[in-house]
């Protein structure tokens, strides 16, 4: 296997051997965002065992990785991150696992071909199940209770069962986070993606009255797609994809104990997925999440927000990078439809005159939440494409490279998010509203947001 798979055979990983390679630094730290776990007796039984278990993904795939997005901070490849805000336990099932690799890797065709690079694809997917809230508790008709952290902490029943802070939860997130990437990995490998099915499936998409107005790009794709078949083109390329796993490192119990040191370079990583990301509410330069995600040689995000300034990014850059090393370091940009053009350009600018390497991506989801007059947390589809097309413009402007997108969807066809040419209005939210935290693109706001982007990135 090591030879298959470099950094997959594992050095014994003890607690004294992290610990010398400076890992629980952050313990020091003041931290954000944390259950208060009621039982320490079985949140050390539940950190124990996982410290035993193996390492859901290998550091060679996150030095992969790191290469990888390398080659998208230079303009050589555009990154797509995407999946659910929250994922839930109940739902991991194979059908809507299926879907969401499904739309991811419909996305990416059309994409690619707009960007005219490879595309590296990212869910926000088997792991991704620990929430920042604004506030530690919720309050329901006179009754407070916790709030709901996501299911790797408690559920979201409001009963007082449900919503305590549960451990045994971080070995069921370590479960759930296994068999589903074991379906991204047997799907990804296993002929399910094969470029030419998944092109298939798009014209399906395209062959609908409403999507006229992709017509011609799809079609473009058809002929490149049925040029390479006729000239012969049946590599491997085509058959197999890569899919990497990612998360919000929210809940550093849980990312400490699934932590485990290469066997090639005796350097930290954190197993629980390839990349890890730092949350908008995390970010303090001096708090714990910094602090372990600057020890662990993973690819690493941080979600900057309207109100950080270029001193916070070049920080963050020097403390979580300071070796400048391409691809180490992403900054997922969050600012809102309304600031991006405004924010973002003193980032940009600040990164680029001091030589600091970072992939740029857009999130344009989380700076544009709203509640809709029926009550429900939505957002719109025109607002979040203005966001994107605000990051491009920023990039074009400073001439630098607007590197990927980053997006929360789900492969079924719910109605969260509002607008698209499916035009879903405020009453239509209540048709399907299904997400326990944000709103998500469906399966046709997916693929219109990818048709979208691509003519973006065709204009460059
Ligand atoms: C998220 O990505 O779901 C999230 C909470 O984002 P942010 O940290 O940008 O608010
Ligand atoms: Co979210």
């Amino acid at each position: 296997m090591s030879d298959a798979v470099p950094g997959s055979d594992s050095v014994v990983t003890t607690d004294a051997a992290l610990a010398t390679a400076g890992v629980d630094s952050y313990l020091a730290c003041e931290v954000k965002q944390q259950p208060t776990w009621p039982d320490p007796v079985a949140l050390k039984r539940a950190t124990d065992r996982l410290k035993q278990v193996p390492p859901l993904v290998f550091a060679g795939e996150a030095d992969v990785l790191r290469e990888h997005l390398a080659a998208a901070g230079r303009g050589e490849a555009f990154v797509l991150q995407g999946g659910d805000c929250a994922e839930i336990f109940s739902e991991a099932t194979a059908d809507r696992i299926r879907n969401k690799i499904k739309t991811i890797l419909q996305m990416a065709v059309v994409l690619t071909y707009g960007a005219s690079t490879p595309v590296i694809k990212m869910g926000r997917m088997a792991g991704q199940y620990a929430k920042p809230r604004s506030s530690d508790t919720e309050t329901r008709d006179g009754v407070t209770l916790p709030a709901y952290r996501g299911d790797i902490v408690n559920s979201f029943a409001f009963t007082e069962e449900s919503r305590t802070p549960n451990p045994d939860r971080l070995l069921d997130a370590y479960h759930v986070s296994a068999s589903t990437l074991n379906l991204i990995r047997a799907f990804t490998q296993g002929g399910f993606a094969d470029l030419r099915s998944v092109h298939a499936w798009n014209k399906g998409f395209s062959a609908n009255p409403a999507y006229a107005k992709y017509e011609q790009m799809a079609s473009e794709i058809d002929r490149a797609v049925r040029f390479m078949a006729a000239a012969g083109g049946d590599f491997d390329a085509l058959k197999t994809v890569e899919l990497f796993s990612s998360h919000e490192a929210l809940l550093l119990d849980y990312e400490r104990a699934l932590t485990r040191l290469d066997s090639r370079s005796g350097l930290p990583y954190d197993c629980s997925a390839h990349f890890l990301w730092i949350g908008e509410r995390t970010r303090e330069l001096d708090g714990a999440h910094v602090e372990f995600l600057s020890k662990v040689h993973n690819p690493i995000g941080v979600k900057l927000g309207p109100t950080a300034t270029p001193a916070d990014a070049l920080a963050l850059a020097h403390r979580l990078n300071p070796e400048n090393i391409a691809g180490r370091l992403t900054f997922v940009a969050r600012m809102g439809a309304g600031n991006v053009r405004d924010a973002l350009p003193p980032l940009v600018e600040a990164v680029r005159d001091a030589g600091v390497a970072v992939t740029w991506l857009t999130d344009p989801m989380h700076g544009n939440t709203f509640t809709s007059d029926s009550g429900y947390k939505t957002r719109r589809f025109d607002v979040i494409l203005d966001e994107v097309t605000g990051f491009f413009e920023v990039h074009r402007a400073a001439g630098t490279v607007p590197g990927g997108l980053h997006v929360e969807l789900t492969g079924d066809d719910v109605t969260e998010v509002m607008g698209g040419t499916e035009e879903i209005d405020d009453n239509g939210l209540a048709f399907r509203y299904e997400t326990k935290v944000d709103p998500r693109l469906n399966h046709q706001q997916s693929l219109e947001m990818a048709f979208l982007v691509a003519e973006l990135l065709t204009k460059k």
